[in-house]
């Protein structure tokens, strides 16, 4: 072999090295951009979630289950969640479950205190009332 020969088949080596490298990248890239757009999709699909989302569905998604009973039965940590329609309509449901606490005067919250020790009913005064809402119908139409 000339030494124009072996400059050339280095040359041709590097090339294919080149070649199959670019491609590797490549394929990386595209994966990455399947999940890079994957994980927005997905991501948006959860932010649709709570707008579209029942009152029934948005209950478990707040955890209001995890204290209250899987079927809102109660538990030992808090009351049942039945016959509400009796002490609330939708829009004072809503002020409670923001601000749980202006509420406590009322007798069988004291109760509650009594019995759910400790345990205290969170405020979700950092929720979109609109979603409140759907839980306050949905806690309303249980009886
Ligand atoms: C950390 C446990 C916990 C979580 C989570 C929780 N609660 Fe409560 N909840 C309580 C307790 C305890 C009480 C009893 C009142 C008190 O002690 O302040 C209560 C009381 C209530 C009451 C008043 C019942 C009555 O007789 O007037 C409603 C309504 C209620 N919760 C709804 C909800 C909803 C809706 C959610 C979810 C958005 C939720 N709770 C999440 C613990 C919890």
């Amino acid at each position: 072999m000339t030494k124009t020969q072996i400059w050339s088949a280095a040359f041709l080596g590097i090339f294919i090295i080149l070649f199959f490298l670019q491609k590797f990248t490549q394929d990386d890239n595209v994966a990455s951009t399947n999940t890079g757009m994957g994980m927005p999709q997905s991501q948006s699909t959860e932010k649709m979630t709570p707008s579209d989302a029942s009152g029934e569905v948005l209950v478990k998604q707040f955890n209001c289950t995890t204290c209250h009973g899987v079927n809102l039965q109660g538990t030992n940590m808090a009351p049942a969640l039945v016959g509400l329609t009796s002490y609330y309509d939708r829009d004072k449901l809503i002020n409670y479950l923001r601000n749980p606490n202006s509420y406590l005067e009322q007798d069988r919250f004291k109760e509650y205190k009594n019995k759910f020790k400790n345990i205290v009913m969170p405020a979700y005064g950092n929720k979109d009332v609109k979603e409140l809402g759907k839980i306050a119908d949905y806690l309303l139409g249980l009886n």
